[in-house]
């Protein structure tokens, strides 16, 4: 039984790919650039561009468990070669494709919701990575500059979106299924940087911008303007679904969801100067 993961060089990829040696799957972690990618010892490492189907036919060889991205360039530019990819992947074996929801829909999950694969989808709220974003900015300044400050967010530890997809790719009972991931808490910005001190040892001041000061921010770090646009409405009008608990990483994998604690703890390095 073998797998391919696809983002696997990235935040949730690697995730998964560590998942799955962990339950002594055969992986195949594909990228588009062999010598970026370093990953552990008995993790094969695949070539191919998910924009040109055509280069996965060699990766696909043996595999029958498949994990998407819905992406295929830079701002997550959507697919739009699923129904191809997923041709080549029935004709190699593949049995079940789990894909990582690109926050809402694309073109590629529509043909993975379409085929006859057993899929999943995985639909994480914000990723508690996110918070690298500060880390300059706290080791620089022991500062994080920031708008709407009183948000809410669930957000979930990328290890567990990585574990849920490792049980669906592995495990019977999954098929169908679009499975909506949270952390265990609800978090303001404060408590996340409270929670960030802590791990590091060291005070951080939270500055509260406001939105003007926060659109000038992010175009001097080079934030596209639609990019801009999805900050300014999903930190201002954040989702029911992105400010609720809910027990589905538990219930898939057995295991509660990690905290941001645990989070802070894991990365302090990236926010200690
Ligand atoms: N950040 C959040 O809070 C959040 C929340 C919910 C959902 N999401 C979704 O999560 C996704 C991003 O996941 P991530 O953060 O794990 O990604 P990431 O760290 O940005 O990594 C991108 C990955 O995509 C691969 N890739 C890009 N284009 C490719 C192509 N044409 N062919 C093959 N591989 C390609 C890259 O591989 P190589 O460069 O090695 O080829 C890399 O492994 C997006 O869909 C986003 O909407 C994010």
């Amino acid at each position: 039984m073998t797998n391919l993961v696809a983002g696997a060089t990235g935040t949730v990829g690697r995730r998964i790919v560590a998942e799955l040696l962990d339950r002594g799957q055969a992986v195949r972690a594909l990228t588009r650039d062999l010598t970026k990618a370093d990953f552990p010892e008995g993790v094969e490492v695949v070539e191919g561009d998910l924009t040109d189907p055509e280069t996965l036919v060699a990766a696909l060889q043996g595999v029958t468990g498949l994990h998407l991205i819905t992406f295929g360039g830079p701002y997550f530019t959507p697919l739009e070669t699923g129904p191809r990819i997923l041709e080549l992947a029935g004709e190699a074996g593949v049995r079940r494709v789990t894909v990582l929801n690109g926050g809402g829909d694309t073109p590629l999950e529509t043909a993975v919701r379409e085929s006859g694969f057993a899929w999943t989808v995985v639909m994480p709220v914000e990723f508690m990575a996110n918070a690298l974003s500060w880390a300059d900015g706290i080791r620089e300044t022991d500062e994080v500059r920031e708008p709407f400050t009183d948000r809410l967010s669930a957000m979930v530890h990328e290890g567990d979106i990585g574990a849920v997809a490792a049980v669906a790719l592995t495990e019977e009972g999954h098929a169908g299924q679009t499975y909506l991931l949270s952390g265990p808490r609800v978090l303001t910005v404060k408590d996340k940087t409270t929670a960030l001190a802590r791990a590091r040892g060291r005070d951080i001041t939270l500055v509260e911008l406001g939105r003007d000061e926060a659109i000038a921010q992010w175009r001097a770090a080079g934030q596209p303007e639609d990019v801009i646009e999805f900050l300014l409405e999903v930190y201002g009008n954040t989702p029911e679904v992105g400010r609720t608990v809910n027990d589905t990483v538990r219930r898939v994998t057995g295991r509660p969801a990690r905290t941001f604690d645990e989070w802070a703890t894991e990365h302090a390095a990236a926010f200690t100067a």
